[in-house]
C-alpha cells in the first residue's frame, strides 16, 4: 500500500484580487489533512472511495468531470499508463479532515495527495513541479479560473509570497503569532464568489481595479510585517484587508459577527479567509489572547476553531502542528 498526506491551507492576505494579477500570501495548516492510500485489488477495475463525500464507485463510473476522476486520469496520462494496461486492479481511498467548502483547499490537498500516492504506487512518483501543475488543472473543475494559489501552497507545503502565473516565492516569519481559524460551518462555493466578483468587476473594471490594487499594497505590507515581526501592523492590514473584501460583496452575517467577536476578545486584527460567503475566518493574536479569543469564537457561534502558530525557525517561517 502507498500512501500520501498533505496539509489543508489558510490565505492570510490577498484572496480574490489574487485572481486579478495581484499577490497573495497563504500558508498551510498542518492540523487538518488530506490521506489518500492507493493498493493493489483483485479485480481488474481502479475503485475510489471517499467516505466523506459518499463516494464509492469504479473509475469508468465516475469519470473524468469528477475532480477524483479527473485526478486518477491526469496521473494515468502523465505517465503513458492506460488503465486496461496496470494488469491488476486498484483500490484508491481518500480520507480527509479537512472541511469542504470552507476556504481551507480541501480540494486542493485531495488532488495532490492522491496524484503523490498513485503515481509512487505504480513506480513513477510525480515532481512537486508537475503534481502542482497537474492539480492545478483541477482546481479548474473545482474554481472555474481559479488563480492557482491553493494547489501551490499545498504541493510545497510552506508559506508563500504568489502573484498568479509567477513561480512562487516563499518568506519567513519573524516572532511568534497564533493564528485562530474559526469555521462558520457555512458551506460556501468559491467558484460562485469568484463569479460575483467577475460580474462586479465586468460592470465597473476601475472601481474593482481600484479595490484590487488595495489590496495588493496590503499584501505587500503585510509580507514586510511578517518578516519584521511589526505584529500590530499586521492586525491592522487584516482588519483593512477585510474592509476590502466586504466591499467586494464576499463577507456574509456569520463570518462579521465572528470576525467582530475575536476583534473585541482582544485579537489585533481579524478578515474572512478564501473565497468567503461563508468557510472560515482568521484572527492573530499574542498566544497570551489565543484561549480568550478561541472562547469568543465558539460563544459566537464558530462550527470549529484550530490554533495554528505563524513563526518558527523552519526553512518555510511556518512551525508544524504547534497547537493541538
Ligand atoms: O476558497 P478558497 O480557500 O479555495 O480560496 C479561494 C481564493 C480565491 O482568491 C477567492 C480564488 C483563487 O482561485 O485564488
Amino acid at each position: 500500500m502507498t500512501t500520501a498526506s498533505t496539509p489543508g491551507k489558510v490565505i492570510l492576505f490577498g484572496e480574490h484580487a489574487v485572481v486579478y494579477g495581484q499577490p497573495a500570501l497563504a500558508v498551510p495548516v498542518f492540523q487538518v489533512q488530506a490521506r489518500v492510500s492507493v493498493e493493489d485489488a483483485p479485480s481488474s477495475a481502479i475503485h475510489i472511495e471517499a467516505p466523506q463525500i459518499g463516494l464509492s464507485a469504479p473509475l469508468s463510473e465516475i469519470g473524468e468531470t469528477h475532480p477524483l476522476g479527473a485526478a486518477v486520469y491526469a496521473v494515468l496520462r502523465a505517465l503513458e499508463i492506460s488503465p486496461q494496461a496496470l494488469g491488476c486492479g486498484l483500490r484508491i481511498r481518500i480520507d480527509s479532515s479537512i472541511p469542504v467548502a470552507s476556504g481551507l483547499g480541501s480540494g486542493a490537498a485531495v488532488s495532490v495527495a492522491l496524484m503523490r500516492a498513485l503515481s509512487s504506487h505504480l513506480g513513477h512518483p510525480l515532481t512537486d513541479e508537475q503534481v502542482n501543475a497537474l492539480a492545478y488543472e483541477i482546481e479548474k473543475i473545482h474554481h472555474g479560473t481559479p488563480s492557482g494559489i491553493d494547489n501551490t501552497v499545498v504541493t510545497y507545503g510552506r508559506a508563500v509570497y504568489f502573484v498568479r502565473g509567477r513561480p512562487p516565492e516563499t518568506f519567513q516569519v519573524r516572532g511568534r503569532l497564533l493564528l485562530i481559524i474559526g469555521n462558520t460551518g457555512i458551506a460556501a462555493l468559491t467558484r460562485q464568489t469568484v463569479a460575483d466578483v467577475r460580474r462586479l468587476w465586468e460592470a465597473d473594471p476601475q472601481h474593482l481595479n481600484g479595490i484590487f490594487a488595495a489590496i495588493g499594497q496590503i499584501v505587500n505590507q503585510a509580507r514586510q510585517a511578517l518578516e519584521q515581526g511589526d505584529i500590530q501592523r499586521l492586525g491592522a492590514l487584516m482588519n483593512a484587508n477585510h474592509a476590502l473584501l466586504q466591499e467586494l460583496t464576499v463577507s456574509c452575517p456569520e463570518l462579521d459577527t465572528l470576525i467582530e467577536a475575536a476583534r473585541r476578545a482582544g485579537a489585533l486584527g481579524a478578515k474572512l479567509s478564501g473565497g468567503g460567503r461563508g468557510g472560515n475566518m482568521i484572527a492573530l493574536t499574542f498566544p497570551e489572547q489565543a484561549q480568550e479569543v478561541a472562547d469568543a469564537l465558539k460563544l459566537a457561534g464558530a462550527k470549529g476553531v484550530i490554533v495554528t502558530e505563524l513563526g518558527g525557525n523552519d526553512e518555510s517561517g511556518f512551525e508544524r502542528d504547534a497547537l493541538a
